[in-house]
């Protein structure tokens, strides 16, 4: 998506070979319009495919998560990353391990918002190791319904969370995909994803 990398290119600072602050339009400040086109492309690319749920995780997962639901006009469930005072019986949980922060954290989602015969569509923000993704994998095959795809904001493909994903068969759609973070300047990658498998 050429309007992402752009933005990523004037506005995303490169902390480390391995890290990407995007706080001025996607992690803190957030660009209601950029959202809205990241949620249009979303559903544009995933038309086809009877998404009947949306389930993303908090907090940045949420924005571009309701913005494909608005397109797709189907409901968005965030995974807590906390335990809420107001969500407390029949949960789906599993354990998500941060490699980047370096913590675990148990997410859930209740069973009343998603059900066997849905149709689900994961988006999150970012894409590194994969470990945010399979646990909210986890959850949607416990609820029993199918995970039809990923749709992922910005994926940094050199690390292995995007490769992981796509050798479980699980179609990820990235809208932007990172190749490299070297020298304070961010490459991105447009090769065909069987190309990087
Ligand atoms: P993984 O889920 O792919 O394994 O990712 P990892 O554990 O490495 O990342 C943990 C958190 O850090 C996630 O956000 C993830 O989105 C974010 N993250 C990973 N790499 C980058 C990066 O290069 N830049 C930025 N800005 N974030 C990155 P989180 O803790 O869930 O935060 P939030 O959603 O509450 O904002």
């Amino acid at each position: 998506m050429k309007r992402l990398e752009e933005r990523i290119s004037q506005d995303g600072q490169v902390l480390s070979e391995h890290v990407l602050k995007v706080d001025r339009f996607l992690n803190h400040q957030i660009d209601p319009v950029l959202m809205q086109e990241i949620g249009k492309e979303f559903a544009a690319r995933f038309a086809n495919d009877g998404i009947t749920k949306i389930v993303t995780i908090e907090s940045s997962g949420i924005a571009p998560a309701v913005m494909a639901g608005l397109y797709l006009n189907v409901q968005v469930v965030f995974a807590r990353k906390r335990k809420s005072l107001t969500l407390s019986e029949d949960l789906l949980t599993a354990s998500v391990h941060s490699f980047t922060k370096n913590e675990t954290n148990e997410i859930s989602i209740s069973k009343k918002y998603v059900h066997k015969d849905d149709r689900v569509l994961i988006i999150d923000d970012f894409l590194a190791n994969g470990q945010a993704a399979l646990g909210l994998i986890d959850i949607v095959k416990q609820s029993g319904a199918h995970v039809t795809g990923i749709g992922i904001v910005i994926e940094k493909s050199f690390q292995d969370g995007a490769a992981k994903l796509r050798q479980l068969g699980i179609r990820v759609e990235s809208l932007a995909r990172i190749a490299a973070l070297t020298n304070g300047k961010v490459t991105f990658t447009h090769k065909q994803v069987e190309e990087l498998v």
